[in-house]
């Protein structure tokens, strides 16, 4: 394997400067692909680059204005008015602040009547759009991404899953555990997220550190979902703060 046909790691000194790189990503993206496809994760990690790609559209550095996204991941059968509806918090957290044109904001169905056929109705989307330009995720302290639990393989596509009882504790964290989470979700699949024509995986914080390892250094299996990612050879870049970094063994192992 040549240089070329190896994915990427950037080890950034920070959560602050590993933000910094991911809108830099974004943004070349949106400046060469006015029309880009993207996607963003949820969470925590993604919070402060979310303000950045807001002051920059602000500043007028960035035009979302034609750009598409499709949301990963939601819970089952939640309104996007419940508090822990995650297309609510996509919309609070980043898309209401720049005015993201609604008709180009493509929501996860989790919330459909029929939530089998309409998650195969949103990968017809997706595909129609052209797949993602970039896909920027984050990942869960067992590996997954959006909700591709540990179990995930890479054809996964849109559908219905189970989440495990530590991504339903860790979720439930996230608002002070006033809110109980409901067990299945729906998320964007493996494989949906290895067509991209970019992938961009964001990590922070020590907590991650071991899964993080698990992803890079370990076998490209099922058991960490992140791990698949790898699979996209140069279109595949990690960007992660050092502390998430702090196991990897050996940087250059890729
Ligand atoms: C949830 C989301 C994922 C996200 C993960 C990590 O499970 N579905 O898309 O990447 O949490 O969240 P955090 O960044 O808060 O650690």
């Amino acid at each position: 394997m040549t240089r070329a046909d190896r994915w990427q790691l950037t080890i950034a000194s920070d959560a602050a400067a590993m933000s910094e790189l991911a809108a830099d990503a974004v943004a070349e993206v949106i400046r060469a692909t006015p029309e880009a496809v993207i996607t963003v994760p949820t969470g925590s990690t993604p919070l402060h680059l979310f303000d950045i790609l807001v002051a920059r559209a602000h500043r007028q550095e960035i035009d979302f204005g034609r750009v598409h996204l499709f949301s990963l991941d939601d819970y089952l059968g939640l309104s996007i008015d419940d508090p822990n509806s995650l297309s609510g918090w996509l919309s609070r957290a980043f898309l209401r602040r720049i005015a993201f044109a609604p008709d180009r904001v493509h929501l996860i169905p989790a919330n459909a009547d029929d939530p089998q056929s309409a998650a195969l109705e949103y990968d017809r989307a997706l595909a129609r759009q052209g797949g993602f330009d970039i896909a920027v995720v984050g990942m869960g302290e067992n590996g997954h991404v959006a909700f591709n639990e540990p179990g995930s393989d890479a054809s996964s596509r849109t559908r219905v899953v189970d989440l495990t009882p530590e991504t339903v504790a860790q979720a439930s964290a996230y608002w002070g555990n006033r809110y109980p989470i409901p067990a299945r979700a729906m998320t964007v699949g493996i494989a949906n997220l290895l067509e991209a024509r970019r992938i961009v995986l964001i990590v922070s914080g020590a907590a991650k550190a071991g899964a993080l390892q698990r992803a890079l250094e370990g076998p490209t299996e099922p058991s960490t979902p992140a791990s698949l990612l790898r699979l996209a050879g140069p279109r595949f870049e990690v960007i992660a703060d050092r502390d998430a970094a702090s196991l990897l063994s050996v940087v250059d192992a890729r």
